[in-house]
């Protein structure tokens, strides 16, 4: 799948622009963006009542299709869901009916005749959650929850929120993203977030090996050395080593990239002083990061794990609706 992909755009959005699936912020305008943050920011507050729940969703059925392990990311779409006031079915798909032979459209079909309104799809191979929601029933909407390395849009809007909430805005930001970015879903969604939201700079700081080929081509500077690329940054978002996703071996040893590219004190002291520290999470202490930097006052990594539940919260309430005006629409043609 390329870097941008023409055809999620149609998928996506309704005639009139509204988002009725969330596959990638490919293609998708600031203007849209923004509208997801402000959505997700109105939500921030439900989180902070005693009673945490509104009724967008009520009535409606939202599956959790997790074919790869997560903990952040499908324990905030589920409260996302029942805050909404969702149903939610979690559905764990190493003990499931696909572990004995049943394909991926033999489920979908079996979850769709029991009258799922939306999926949230994880899986290990890019496109899985493109290629479902071109075959799925109309009127089922489909947000990818991180498919291979080609998108995490959920991921880079919370992270996009976070920074918004930290420094009022994008224009004039310097942004770098550390370590891993081969493997790394998170940072191509978050270079292109970056760059619709008018960010100044977006750069990427890694060894040539954990670099994708043709990087820049994504809409970011590239530095090998990270002494050199500290400079003048406003946020740091440092990224863990995907092991499992390596073939052969990519790096010296864990200690020399830890000395070379680790989010120490010391290197994050070459920042600028209100230099924000982020990682999308799950965080391993002494390898991308420094215990110290991780738990100090620069960092906001808890933060992204909070708005990961608003923003969750917008992007499914935004999808619902715009399937159903665009299923409105169809009728009215109909009749
Ligand atoms: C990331 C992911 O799964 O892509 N984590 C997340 O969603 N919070 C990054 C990672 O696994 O390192």
């Amino acid at each position: 799948m390329t870097a941008h992909d023409p055809s999620s755009h149609s998928l996506q959005l309704t005639s009139s622009g509204q988002l009725k699936h969330f596959l990638t912020l490919d293609g998708l305008e600031r203007a849209l963006l923004t509208d997801i943050l402000d959505t997700a920011d109105s939500f921030i507050e439900v989180g902070e009542r005693t009673i945490k729940k509104v009724p967008l969703l009520r009535g409606k059925t939202v599956v959790n299709l997790f074919f790869e392990s997560s903990t952040r990311t499908r324990s905030t779409f589920e409260l996302a869901a029942k805050r909404l006031s969702a149903d939610v079915l979690n559905l764990d798909i190493s003990t499931s009916a696909t572990s004995k032979g049943e394909s991926l459209s033999d489920t979908l079909l079996n979850l769709e005749a029991m009258a799922s309104d939306m999926f949230v799809v994880r899986h290990s191979q890019s496109g899985a959650p493109h290629f479902i929601a071109e075959s799925v029933t109309p009127g089922v909407a489909i947000i990818n929850a991180g498919d291979g390395r080609h998108a995490h849009p959920t991921q880079a809007m919370l992270d996009m929120l976070t920074i918004r909430q930290h420094k009022g805005g994008f224009e004039g930001l310097k942004v770098a993203i550390v370590g891993d970015i081969l493997h790394s879903r998170v940072a191509r969604s978050q270079i292109r977030a970056l760059n619709a939201l008018g960010a100044e700079e977006v750069r990427v700081i890694a060894p040539g090996t954990l670099l994708p080929r043709d990087v820049e081509s994504l809409g970011c500077t590239v530095e090998y050395d990270m002494i050199r690329g500290m400079r003048d940054l406003d946020v740091v978002i440092m990224l863990r080593l995907q092991k499992e996703r390596m073939e052969g071996a990519l790096l010296p040893s864990e200690r020399e990239f830890y000395r070379l590219y680790g989010l120490s004190q010391d290197k994050l002291a070459l920042a600028r002083p209100d230099c924000l520290v982020m990682h999308p999470g799950p965080i391993n202490r002494g390898v991308e990061i420094e215990s110290a930097v991780a738990d100090g006052p620069q960092s906001v990594i808890l933060n992204q794990v909070t708005n990961g539940i608003a923003v969750r919260m917008a992007v499914m309430s935004m999808a619902m609706s715009g399937q159903v005006s665009e299923r409105t629409q169809a009728v009215g043609e109909q009749g």
